[in-house]
């Protein structure tokens, strides 16, 4: 009578501990600001000129299957926290549809900075660049500063 009682409360802790674990893991990652010097999309990555350039291609290639409200806000959210070479290379591989890999890549990278513009992201002095391996260490972040530094819930062991 003893022993499965030991053993069931044993395994209740171990079972909370594992929870409690996950948890703190999630809310970790979740609450988790940028860390200082990592790039998001929020870092002035592309230049005002270059959005206007994708604006004119995105106008003359995108809109007829895709308005640009299709790529802002809350649908856009969907690339939250994936890198922008990603994003360049789905363009590349997938897109226009009707004729995939069409543009230079000089023309994806623009069309990359007008859905920034188009997505608040501040613009900077420099072009992004149309390398896809170039943009794989920027994280699109098109959340609002104060949702995205809530502090973290546990000490971050780097700092
Ligand atoms: C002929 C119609 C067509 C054209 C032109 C077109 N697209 Fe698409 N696009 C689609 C379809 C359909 C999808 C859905 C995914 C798929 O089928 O690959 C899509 C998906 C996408 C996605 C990902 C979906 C998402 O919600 O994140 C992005 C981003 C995108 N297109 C951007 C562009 C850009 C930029 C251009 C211009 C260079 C363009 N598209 C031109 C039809 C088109």
């Amino acid at each position: 009578m003893f022993w499965p009682f030991v053993r069931r409360s044993l395994l209740v802790s171990v079972l909370t501990g594992v929870l409690l674990a996950a948890l703190v893991t999630t809310s970790n990652v979740n609450a988790q600001a940028a860390p200082a010097g990592a790039k998001t999309t929020k870092g002035r990555i592309y230049s005002a000129t270059q959005a206007t350039r994708g604006e004119q291609t995105y106008m003359s290639t995108c809109v007829s299957c895709h308005p640009p409200s299709t790529y802002k806000g809350a649908v856009f959210l969907n690339w939250q926290g994936r890198t922008l070479g990603e994003l360049l290379e789905f363009l590349t591989e997938k897109m226009p549809k009707n004729e995939p890999g069409s543009l230079s890549p000089k023309e994806y990278a623009q069309v990359v900075a007008y859905l920034l513009k188009l997505n608040g992201m501040p613009a900077g002095r420099l072009d992004l660049p149309a390398d896809p391996a170039a943009l794989r260490g920027i994280t699109i972040n098109l959340l609002p500063d104060k949702l995205t530094l809530v502090p973290s819930l546990v000490t971050d062991p780097t700092r």
